[in-house]
């Protein structure tokens, strides 16, 4: 065991770069999509809930985690939960705070590059006079998809243009990694942020201050509609629990929690570096750029010149790139050109702060584990992500892309955390965990979070898991009185698309692999299900060969 050397520069580089790793597309893209789709103000509520009773505690669990291992020389968390439980098996659930890091970026990189590319494309005014279907038509030739999939041939997806950003992306973020915490992460923070937050300050008070935009016969094409729609709580929600998972599964992907990156950053810290606060600040920091700025960009600019009903059809991840460029466009060549500029600009921040966070777990084990150095380690890392990323590139429209969200980027982080805060709760205990939480503290912790810890943050997520394995098709109250209804009637259970057991098993589709000898979207789906697979395969391996080097090095010591 050779241990990572690096290390944290000043405490505002660490809780700039824990911010960072919080901050990222989710907060632009991902929440205000989920607000509208699942009622606006409705979703507020269950979003705020699960932040003060999952949210924060997971924060303070994984950073506690992280500065427990990294003491004992772990900078990830295989040997980090290891260290926490006595049994083999912790390790290997260590195991997904690195699996589900390249199963992320693999994807997030490649929307990171769209991000780079259209800020480019805005400084260059390409899009100026375009329409709205020509900026949407732009997008889709950039990424190469023509929504004209054919059962008689293999449609690859080869855009040019976007794998060669693609692989321009990754090699910063590859060699911003190889320049270690303090020499690259920390710094590309302290830029970031400040940037990221200034442009959306910027985008916010025009998306606030909007109003009403007088297109004709548009009576709802007013930002102030959008702002209201995010913001009036509704109360009903709290009964409806597809909204309480949406806004669960937000929580954990906004604040990087259940993914491994937090253990790893904090794994960096001194035996009595505080955590309580700084996991406070960067955590709220994050809170902040997704309630205030996130919701006041996207939604109220697009209500502001679609109106609210076409925004409640149309809401998507992909409204960032093919309506965002048409709707500055209506503000004059200068302002649609800073504007640009702004939006893609801070998303090109807000996601590279996030990928840098999970390119370390992997580096970090490699180096502790193996003697690796940084710059072999990020290289190497590289590669893996490439090979991960292209699939989702080339069978982008076969739904790879999705298929990597979906375990990765949704599964895999319920799974861990429901796994991590057993483990720091239960099996490492609530005495030893609640000291490590306090320890140097500079803050004073409210002492109802150890009721909450122990008892309230377990079992919520127990239930979000156990609720997206077997969701209804029909997900509010109603719905699942009438799924159980239907289980005590006649034995079945009307199984939702996106329940995990649907999914694994592909309960409401036909198993098709080939039609006319031509591979069809579940043979790519399940293709990306198996290299996924492989590399949690891979990463257990590597992880039971490191165990075994360390027993001997033990034996060695002993005798
Ligand atoms: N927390 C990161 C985001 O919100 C992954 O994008």
């Amino acid at each position: 065991m050779a241990q990572s050397k690096d290390g944290w520069g000043s405490r505002i580089g660490l809780i700039l770069a824990m911010a960072g790793n919080a901050v990222g597309l989710g907060n632009f893209l991902r929440f205000p999509v989920q607000a509208v789709q699942n009622g606006g103000g409705a979703f507020i509520i269950p979003y705020f809930v699960s932040f003060l009773v999952m949210g924060i505690p997971l924060l303070w669990i994984e950073w506690a985690m992280g500065r427990y291992g990294g003491i004992k020389g772990n900078h990830s968390t295989p040997f980090i939960t290891d260290s926490m439980g006595k049994k083999r098996i912790w390790k290997y659930v260590g195991v997904f705070g690195i699996f589900t890091n390249l199963g992320i970026i693999s994807y997030y990189t490649y929307i990171e590059s769209w991000t780079l590319s259209y800020t480019l494309k805005s400084i260059g005014q390409s899009f100026t006079g375009l329409s709205r279907a020509q900026v949407s038509t732009a997008f889709d030739n950039y990424v190469g998809v023509h929504g004209t999939l054919s059962d008689r041939i293999v449609d690859i997806n080869i855009p040019h243009w976007a794998i060669v950003i693609f692989l321009i992306t990754l090699a910063i973020n590859i060699y911003i990694l190889s320049k270690g915490l303090s020499g690259g992460i920390e710094k590309v923070a302290k830029i970031g942020m400040p940037l990221l937050i200034l442009f959306g300050i910027f985008l916010a008070i025009r998306g606030i201050t909007l109003g009403h935009t007088g297109v004709a016969g548009c009576t709802t094409c007013n930002s102030q509609v959008g702002l209201d729609f995010l913001w009036k709580p509704d109360f009903t929600s709290l009964a409806n629990p597809k909204v309480w998972l949406a806004a669960a599964g937000q929580i954990f992907f906004t604040l990087s929690v259940g993914m491994g990156t937090i253990q790893c950053y904090a794994a960096y810290l001194k035996k009595n570096d505080d955590i309580a606060l700084n996991a406070m600040t960067a955590g709220w920091m994050n809170e902040f750029v997704e309630i205030v700025l996130g919701a006041a960009i996207v939604i109220p600019i697009a209500v502001g010149y679609m109106g609210l009903d076409w925004v409640k059809q149309n809401a998507g991840f992909m409204m960032a790139f093919k309506t965002m460029p048409y709707l500055f466009n209506q503000w004059g060549p200068l302002l649609a050109t800073l504007s640009g500029v702004a939006w893609f600009g801070l998303l090109f921040f807000a996601g590279i702060t996030s990928s840098l966070a999970m390119g370390t777990p992997f580096m970090g084990f490699m180096e502790d584990e193996f003697g690796w150095k940084r710059g072999k380690s990020s290289i190497v890392l590289g590669i893996i992500v490439l090979i991960l990323a292209l699939p989702t590139i080339f069978f982008f429209e076969y739904g790879v892309f999705n298929e990597y969200d979906y375990w990765t980027g949704t599964v895999s982080l319920v799974v861990f955390a429901t796994l991590e805060v057993i483990l720091f709760s239960w099996v490492f205990g609530m005495k030893n965990g609640w000291e490590e939480i306090t320890r140097g503290s500079d803050i004073k912790v409210p002492t109802i979070y150890k009721f909450i810890i122990k008892w309230i943050t377990p079992i919520f997520i127990i239930v979000i898991f156990i609720t997206s394995l077997i969701e209804p098709v029909h997900t509010d109250m109603a719905g699942w009185q009438s799924a159980f209804h239907q289980l005590f009637t006649n034995g079945t259970w009307p199984w939702a698309n996106d329940s995990i057991i649907a999914q694994i098993f592909h309960l409401n589709e036909k198993i098709v692999y080939f039609k006319n000898g031509v591979p069809t979207g579940m043979f790519f789906k399940d293709m990306a299900r198996l290299l996924l697979i492989s590399t949690f395969l891979g990463l257990s391996y590597l992880v039971h060969i490191a165990s075994n080097k360390r027993k001997l090095a033990n034996k060695t010591i002993e005798s």
